[in-house]
Formats: C-alpha cells, sequence, structure tokens
C-alpha cells in the first residue's frame, strides 16, 4: 500500500529504521523508580542542550504545558498567554480544570506577539479583588511563526522586572532555531535554540512533531522546579516505566534530525511557492515548516470538496477557511509536487 502525502501535521511521521533499532537497543528500567537509564540519559542531554538544570521527560506537550503552569501557578493565580497558544486555546482548558489557574489571553498582533504594552496592562495589582498574575506564557514558533528574538528578548525582560515567571511553549523550538539561525546567516541550530530557550523560567519542547519521535516531549527548569513538575506528571498519570523505549527516540532525534529541518522549511517554501500560482488562493510566506493558505471568494465554499478531492488522491491536509499544509521528514519534493499540480488541477481543471 502506498503511503499517503500526510500534510496534516508533523506528527504523522513514522520512526525512522535507524531510530527503531536506537529504541530496541536502550537499556530499559523503571522511570516511576527513577531508574530507567535512557530516560535519565535523555533528560540530561536535553537540559545540557539547552542550557538548564534539569529535564522531565513526559508522554505529550500538552502535559509538559500543564506541568509547567500548575508548577509556576497555585489556585487563584493566572498566567498570562496568547488567544492563540496551544497551551490557552487547544489543551481543554486544563490549567482551569485541574489547577483552578485562569488564564488572562489576550490578542496577538499581526506578526504572532504580545505587545508589550497589552502584557504590562493586563498584569493586575496585588489586590484582593484579582487573581495574582503570576506567569506568561508564549509559543515558539506560534502557528510555524518564529516570533523575533528582539520581542522575545524584551518580553522576557518586562516579565522578570514585573516579577512573573516565564514559560516557553517550544513544542517546535528547534524549528524556531533553524529560522533564527538562517536569518542570522549561520546554520548553529542548537546556538539558536539555547539562546531562546535561556529567556525563559521553563521550556517545554516535542520531540514528536519536526524531530520525528514518535511520543514524548521534555519540560526543563531549575532542579526545584522540576521537582515541583515531577510530582504534578504523577497526579497527571503520566508517571511510565520502560519508557527508556521512547526516551531512546527522542535522543536519536536530538543526535539526528535537528540538522535536518531545514530541508522541512525548503520544503514549505516550495509548497508555498508552488500555490501562490493558482489563482484565488492567498498563501502566508511560511517561516519554517507550516503553510498556511486562504481560499478568498467563490473558492471559499469549496474547501471541504477540495479536502475530499485531495484526499481521494492520497493527499491530506487539514482547514476549512484556511488550509494547513506541514511539511517533515516524511515528505518529499515529489510530494509536495504532487500535492501542488492536484490543487491546481482542482481550481483550473484544464490547465
Ligand atoms: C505549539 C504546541 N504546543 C503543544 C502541543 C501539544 O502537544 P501534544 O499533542 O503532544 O499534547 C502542540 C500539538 O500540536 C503544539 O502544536
Amino acid at each position: 500500500m502506498t503511503r499517503p502525502i500526510d500534510l496534516r501535521s508533523d506528527t504523522v511521521t513514522q520512526p525512522t529504521a535507524a531510530m527503531r533499532e536506537a529504541m530496541m537497543a536502550a537499556p530499559l528500567g523503571d522511570d516511576v523508580f527513577g531508574t530507567d537509564p535512557s530516560v535519565n540519559a535523555l533528560q540530561e542531554k536535553i537540559a545540557d542542550l539547552l542550557g538548564f538544570e534539569a529535564a522531565l521527560f513526559v508522554p505529550t506537550g500538552t502535559q509538559s504545558n500543564l506541568c509547567a503552569i500548575l508548577a509556576h501557578c497555585g489556585r487563584g493565580d493566572e498566567y498570562i498567554v496568547g488567544q492563540q497558544a496551544h497551551c490557552y486555546r487547544w489543551e481543554g482548558g486544563g490549567a482551569a480544570v485541574f489547577g483552578s489557574v485562569q488564564p488572562q489571553p489576550l490578542e496577538h498582533a499581526d506578526d504572532g506577539t504580545l505587545p508589550l504594552d497589552r502584557i504590562e496592562a493586563a498584569i493586575k495589582p496585588d489586590d484582593a479583588h484579582f487573581a495574582r498574575t503570576r506567569l506568561l506564557a508564549l509559543e515558539n514558533t506560534l502557528g510555524g511563526r518564529l516570533l523575533p528574538f528582539d520581542y522575545v528578548q524584551a518580553a522576557s525582560a518586562l516579565a522578570q522586572r514585573k516579577g512573573l515567571q516565564r514559560h516557553l511553549d517550544g513544542a517546535r523550538l528547534f524549528n524556531a532555531a533553524t529560522a533564527q539561525a538562517a536569518l542570522h546567516g549561520h546554520g548553529d541550530v542548537r546556538l539558536e535554540a539555547r539562546r531562546i530557550a535561556q529567556c525563559f523560567d521553563s521550556v517545554s519542547v516535542c520531540f514528536s512533531k519536526g524531530l520525528g519521535a514518535p511520543v514524548g516531549s521534555a519540560l526543563l527548569g531549575t532542579r526545584e522546579f522540576i521537582a515541583r513538575a515531577h510530582r504534578i506528571r504523577k497526579m497527571a498519570g503520566g508517571g511510565m516505566r520502560q519508557s527508556g523505549l521512547l526516551a531512546a527516540a527522542a535522543a536519536h532525534a536530538l543526535d539526528h534530525h535537528i540538522d535536518r529541518l531545514a530541508e522541512d522549511h525548503a520544503l514549505a517554501q516550495r509548497l508555498a511557492h508552488g500555490l501562490a500560482g493558482i489563482a484565488g488562493l492567498e498563501v502566508e510566506a511560511p517561516h519554517t515548516n507550516i503553510v498556511f493558505v486562504d481560499l478568498g471568494g467563490a473558492a471559499q465554499s469549496r474547501s471541504a470538496e477540495l479536502l475530499a478531492s485531495l484526499q481521494a488522491q492520497g493527499i491530506l491536509a487539514t482547514g476549512l477557511y484556511r488550509l494547513r499544509f506541514v511539511t517533515h521528514q516524511d515528505i518529499d519534493a515529489a510530494g509536495v509536487d504532487r500535492a501542488v499540480a492536484a490543487i491546481r488541477a482542482f481550481f483550473d481543471p484544464q490547465a
């Protein structure tokens, strides 16, 4: 059976043969006892890489963000966050449900940032009427967009000045770092990842997205913060046992899949370029591996029909008014060209 050209997300990647071998070879213990050598090695590796004292391996990015928010905030505290941020909009309200922590969502500016004056205005005075503002949570990349580094530094400095903790949802931190390294004219993705991460008190990174591991994320912070997060992970049912099998895949991804993210970004450019030539489509220039396309005018009502037509040809994407295409290690240039040709033929069957 031929595999579809699956552009729905970078979470759909299959582990490579080499990654499977690394998983099979991993020494295993029991991570709830803290004795899984592969989990411990991964936690040290990612903490070293990003310059933190400690790290915690967790099953998902959602659990990582939840552990972070609940380790920073108590009942009746609040976190400032973007309307479009995953840890506000897409995580079932977990911080409120499990931690009685209220979000204070803010509108993003067009470039995805949360304007500093809006952040400052949202910080509540110490007054019994208000929730206590404890945390600023940013996301980078946000919907595939790289936040400008000078903005990240300024937002971080503002939060620090105001006594807030700072959390980064860096599910795609290494995509952000790849784009930032390219902007700065060098190829040292790890350096840029570390520079971004060091603007925060805690960072969550996902191995299961562009890095191509089947499962897993890591939360990073001080030893004391990670000890608190470890307790919350347990309460959230995230204590895994022989999870070294999964940690080995994540470690393999850190060793072998960071430098190839630039290929995904080049494929996203190729896709955007191809789609930009189709009348009626508004294509947002991608910063990383995610391409958004707006269907304007008459085309808008045909999005469901378009997705169904693509699916019938073995090409998968998501979206309704805004289509989303995500490139990753299981997509190649031929797949991108097929997707472009199929979309072109849909809108212009005579072409
Ligand atoms: C930015 C961001 N943060 C967090 C998550 C949550 O990751 P998970 O699906 O592993 O819970 C996602 C998932 O797509 C994401 O895109």
